[in-house]
């Protein structure tokens, strides 16, 4: 029988798997404190892929950043030949966690507590005084066997994706069905061409709440003509169709309306493959677990999440253009503020939302609730992903 059974009733997680019309939504046990959370934090983040970061905010060797992923404390670092690495954040001798903020290392990660030094591959380099004082090795002590614990990494538009657990398949695998549903889009020589922006490139939001709501709002556009207003002006509901993934990976909508219009009436490049009869089309996808990305004829955004804990996440919004020039030059400053701009407020409509389903689930009376049988499908299709992730 499956852990979570100790923790969750069956019957409420297999109503979650059933069809739409018969099935409600998580209980609020995946939502609230207790011991759920460690579950989770196993079955869908250390068991899975999962984006912890993105290559272009460590650009130089030595910059380093740390993570927590739901606890888990985590190094991100650019080693001398450019290569991204992952380790857990935690020195080999006693434990004492490595890196605690954002900074640029010159040569080595050195722990504060005895000195011990890693270079930038995990390697241990340094034990002073290990053999007592002055002496710096001890003939017992393998200091090739005590470098850091390095993490299955990989790097996909920029984003920097980890799997913990290291049993989860490739994520060449993972991502296929999403890469050859964009392949319509933009062909893989168009990866390339992506890049973030100095200026307007980035803003992060501190959400009180369950990472879960970001993913199940993002998912419909059921709620756009009431949370944005403005936005449903031009994408109404109906200009928006479903994206639902199998096997059971992503979900999300369609717009069939993306029409961006700037006040200088200045265009960004687009990606070279987009297929003109398709330019109106844009596709937001959530791809499991934690990450809500926009691709549109001109741009790319990442709405990557960092769960901290039940009731916090931290919301990391990265937008990126198509070539250098329209990332970095003057010529583009104004619109990508402007493109900056909307999306800042579109996601700020949706925080109010998604801190209010948080306290909704304080609620005994409230039992996951009823999906729309029409326009909820997608974020029905991540509920059952999360259920069937737990039972697994
Ligand atoms: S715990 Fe890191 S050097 Fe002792
Ligand atoms: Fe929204």
């Amino acid at each position: 029988m499956s852990e979570i059974y100790n923790y969750i009733d069956e019957s409420k997680l297999s109503v979650v798997l059933k069809s739409i019309e018969d099935a409600h939504g998580l209980p609020n046990e995946c939502y609230l404190e207790g011991p759920y959370n460690k579950i989770e934090r196993k079955k869908i983040f250390e068991n899975n892929w999962v984006v912890v970061g993105t290559a272009s905010s460590i650009p130089e060797p030595g910059d380093t950043k740390s993570f927590n992923l739901l606890g888990i404390p985590l190094i991100l670092v650019r080693d001398n030949n450019y290569k991204v690495r992952v380790f857990h954040n935690v020195c080999s001798h006693r434990g004492y966690k490595l890196i605690n903020e954002d900074c640029h290392l010159r040569k080595v990660i050195k722990c504060p507590y005895h000195s011990w030094s890693y270079d930038f591959t995990g390697k241990l380099v340094a034990t002073p005084h290990i053999g007592g004082v002055n002496i710096h090795d001890h003939k017992d002590f393998k200091k090739d066997e005590s470098g850091l614990k390095e993490v299955r990494s990989t790097i996909w538009l920029d984003l920097i994706i980890v799997n913990i657990s290291e049993d989860a398949i490739s994520f060449k695998e993972y991502i296929k069905p999403l890469e050859k549903r964009w392949s319509k889009f933009i062909a893989k020589e168009d990866y390339d061409l992506i890049y973030h922006p100095k200026d307007y490139g980035y803003f992060n939001f501190e959400a009180k709440c369950n990472w879960k709501f970001a993913i199940e709002n993002f998912c419909e556009s059921y709620h756009l003509p009431f949370v944005h207003p403005n936005l449903n002006k031009y994408s109404k509901i109906d200009d928006h169709y479903h994206i639902q993934g199998l096997p059971n990976r992503f979900a999300g909508q369609g717009s069939l309306v993306y029409n961006p219009r700037f006040k200088s009436n200045k265009k960004f490049p687009n990606f070279p493959s987009w297929p003109s009869r398709k330019d109106k089309q844009a596709e937001y996808v959530a791809l499991f677990p934690n990450v809500m990305i926009g691709i549109h004829k001109d741009h790319y955004y990442a709405f990557w999440l960092e769960p901290i804990n039940h009731e916090k996440t931290l919301e990391h919004m990265e937008i990126y253009y198509v070539g250098k020039e329209a990332a970095l030059s003057n010529k583009y400053k104004n619109i990508r503020e402007e493109n900056f701009i909307q999306w800042k407020n579109i996601m700020t409509e949706d925080l109010d939302i998604i801190e209010g389903m948080q306290e909704g689930r304080n609620s005994p009376a409230y039992n996951g609730g009823n999906f729309s049988p029409v326009l909820d499908n997608p974020t029905h299709h991540f509920a059952k992903w999360v259920a069937s992730s737990l039972i697994n």
